[in-house]
C-alpha cells in the first residue's frame, strides 16, 4: 500500500485537532515507515508563524499527544520537510502564494507531488477554502493523473440537510467525488473495522443476523467528559449533530447493512447508503422515537462536576442537548420489526462505546426463568472502546448437584491477544487518503441520507427550545425519558 510522493497541506494548522491528532498521526506513520520517501508537510493558518516555530509546535504536539515518544532520527527528517504558509481562508492571493510554495518544493525535489489538502478549520470557512482551492487551480493539480490532488474534509459536514447539500455542491463544483474524503474518525477505529471482519469472515453470525433471531440492537457512545472548553462549538451543535448523525449512524450502518459484493469503497458505501435510506422517518410526537437531555451537576471519576448550564460559554437557558437517544425502525426484509436504539451523551457514568446485539429468548420449555433458572437473553457485544473486544452472554449451568443456571460472559480482548499499541484512527485515515482508498470515508449521498433522518428532529427540538428538555445527573446512564423510550417496547438499556 505505497502512497505516491505526497505533500499534506493542513488548513487550520494551529488548531487543536492538528496538535492532538493530525501531527501525531503523520509522525507515527513516519515511525512505522509508512510515509512515502518524499513526504512534505505544510501548515496553513491565519496566524503568521515562522517555519521554525511551527516545527517547534509540532514537536511539542508529538511529545504531548503521540502514542509514541519523539524519536529524534524520525522527527528530524520530517521536520526538515515541514513548513508553514500564513494566509486568510477567503484571501485569494494567499492561495496563489500557497501554490507557489508547493511549486518551489517540487522544483527543489525535482518531481511532482500528490497534494492532500486537509481542511481542519471551523466549518464556517470550509466553503471559502474549497472555492479558493478551485479558483487558484490548486484543486486541479495533476488532474487525471495518479497523483491528482485530494481533499479531506473534517466534521461537522454541515449542520442539517440543506447545509450538507450546499457543502456537497460546493465540493462538486471544484473536485470530483473520488478526490473527496469526508472524515468520520470512528471509521478509522480498529474495532469498527473489525466489525466487518467479525460479521463477514465468520460463518456463525450471518445466519442469525436478522429479524428471526435478533430482538433489538443497542448502540451506545457514552463519554465521561463534559463539554470542557468547547462550549462555544458545542452550543451550536449538541449530541445529535456532534455524535449521533455521524459516529453512531456509521456504527449502525456497518452493523445492519447487507453484505457488500466486495471490500471496495463503492461496494461498502453503496450498502451503507441503502441501509440509511431504509430507516423510517422518526415519530417526533410526545411518545415518539426520540429523547434529549442535558446533564446536571453530579459526580464523575470520584469528583463533583457542575451541570451543563453552569459550564463556561453556555447560555443559562440553553436548549442544546448533551444526550440524545433514538429508536429507529429499518424497513427492509432483514430488519423489519427489530428496534435499533442509539444513544450518546457527555458526562455519562463512564466512557464506553459498544454495539450490543440482543437475541430473542429461547423457548422456555425446559429452563423457564424462575428461582433456579436465571435466564438471560443472549447478547453479542462489540466493545468499540475502551477495552476493545467482543463478548457473548450465554446461560450456563452453575456447578452443583441441582440444576441451576446463571448468565456468564465469554469474551475476547484485543489487548490480551494483540497487545495494546494499536494505531490511532487518524493514522489509518490519513494513510488511506494518501493511498486513495475511500472505504473508511463518507460519500456525499451517505452524509445526506443521515442528515435527512436527523434534520426533522433538530428542527422539532429547535422549535421547542428548552421546553421538554429532560436532565440527568452527571455520572449517570442518562435521563428517564430514554428509559421510557425502550420501556414502550418492553426493553431496557443494557448497562455496558
Ligand atoms: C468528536 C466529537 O467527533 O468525537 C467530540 O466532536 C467527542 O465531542 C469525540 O468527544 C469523541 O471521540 P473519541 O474518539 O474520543 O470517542
Amino acid at each position: 500500500r505505497g502512497a505516491p510522493p505526497t505533500v499534506v497541506v493542513i488548513f487550520g494548522a494551529s488548531g487543536d485537532l492538528t496538535a492532538r491528532k493530525l501531527i501525531p498521526a503523520v509522525y507515527n506513520l513516519g515511525v512505522d515507515g509508512l510515509l512515502p520517501a518524499d513526504f512534505y508537510l505544510v501548515g496553513y493558518g491565519r496566524k503568521p508563524i515562522p517555519d521554525d516555530e511551527f516545527r517547534g509546535l509540532a514537536a511539542e504536539a508529538i511529545k504531548e499527544f503521540s502514542r509514541r515518544e519523539l524519536v529524534p532520527a524520525v522527527w528530524d527528517r520530517l521536520a526538515a520537510r515541514t513548513s508553514y504558509v500564513a494566509g486568510g481562508y477567503d484571501e485569494r492571493p494567499a492561495f496563489d502564494r500557497l501554490a507557489q510554495h508547493l511549486a518551489e518544493i517540487e522544483k527543489q525535489l525535482g518531481r511532482p507531488l500528490q497534494t492532500l489538502f486537509y481542511i481542519s478549520t471551523p466549518p464556517s470557512v470550509f466553503a471559502p477554502i474549497i472555492a479558493n482551492l478551485g479558483a487558484s487551480g490548486l484543486a486541479a493539480r495533476y488532474v487525471g493523473e495518479p497523483h491528482q490532488a485530494k481533499v479531506i474534509v473534517e466534521k461537522p459536514f454541515g449542520k442539517d440537510l440543506a447545509s450538507a447539500r450546499a457543502l456537497n455542491a460546493t465540493l462538486r463544483g471544484v473536485f470530483e467525488e473520488h478526490q473527496v474524503y469526508r472524515i468520520d474518525h470512528y471509521l478509522g477505529k480498529e474495532t469498527v473495522q473489525d466489525l466487518l471482519v467479525q460479521r463477514f469472515a465468520n460463518a456463525i453470525f450471518e445466519p442469525l443476523w436478522n429479524r428471526n433471531f435478533i430482538d433489538n440492537v443497542q448502540i451506545t457512545v457514552a463519554e465521561e467528559v463534559g463539554v470542557g472548553s468547547r462550549g462555544g462549538y458545542y452550543e451550536q451543535s449538541g449530541a445529535l449533530r456532534d455524535m449521533i448523525q455521524n459516529h453512531t449512524m456509521q456504527l449502525l450502518a456497518l452493523t445492519a447493512m447487507e453484505p457488500p459484493v466486495s471490500l471496495g469503497a463503492e461496494s461498502i458505501r453503496d450498502e451503507k447508503v441503502k441501509l440509511l435510506k431504509a430507516i423510517q422517518p422518526l415519530d417526533l410526537g410526545p411518545n415518539g422515537d426520540v429523547a434529549r437531555a442535558q446533564y446536571g451537576a453530579g459526580m464523575t471519576g470520584g469528583r463533583k462536576v457542575r451541570g451543563y448550564l453552569e459550564e463556561e460559554g453556555i447560555a443559562a437557558n440553553s436548549a442544546t442537548e448533551t444526550y440524545a437517544a433514538l429508536r429507529l425502525s429499518i424497513n427492509n426484509w432483514r430488519w423489519q420489526g427489530v428496534p435499533f436504539y442509539l444513544r450518546s451523551g457527555k458526562r455519562m457514568a463512564r466512557r464506553v462505546s459498544e454495539i450490543a446485539i440482543n437475541f430473542k429468548r429461547p423457548p422456555g420449555t425446559l429452563f423457564a426463568a424462575g428461582d433456579e433458572f436465571d435466564l438471560a437473553a443472549n447478547t453479542l457485544s462489540f466493545q468499540i472502546q475502551p477495552d476493545e473486544g467482543l463478548g457473548v452472554i450465554l446461560n450456563a449451568k452453575v456447578p452443583g448437584l441441582e440444576t441451576r443456571t446463571q448468565p456468564v460472559k465469554m469474551s475476547f480482548r484485543y489487548a490480551t491477544t494483540f497487545g495494546s499499541n494499536t494505531p490511532e484512527a487518524y493514522e489509518r485515515l490519513v494513510l488511506d487518503a494518501m493511498v486513495g482508498d475511500g472505504t473508511l470515508f463518507i460519500r456525499g449521498d451517505e452524509t445526506e441520507a443521515s442528515w435527512r433522518l436527523c434534520t426533522p428532529v433538530l428542527e422539532a427540538w429547535a422549535a421547542a427550545g428548552p421546553q421538554g428538555m429532560d436532565t440527568y445527573p452527571a455520572g449517570s446512564w442518562g435521563p428517564p425519558a430514554a428509559e421510557t423510550l425502550l420501556a414502550r417496547n418492553g426493553h431496557h438499556w443494557r448497562k455496558p
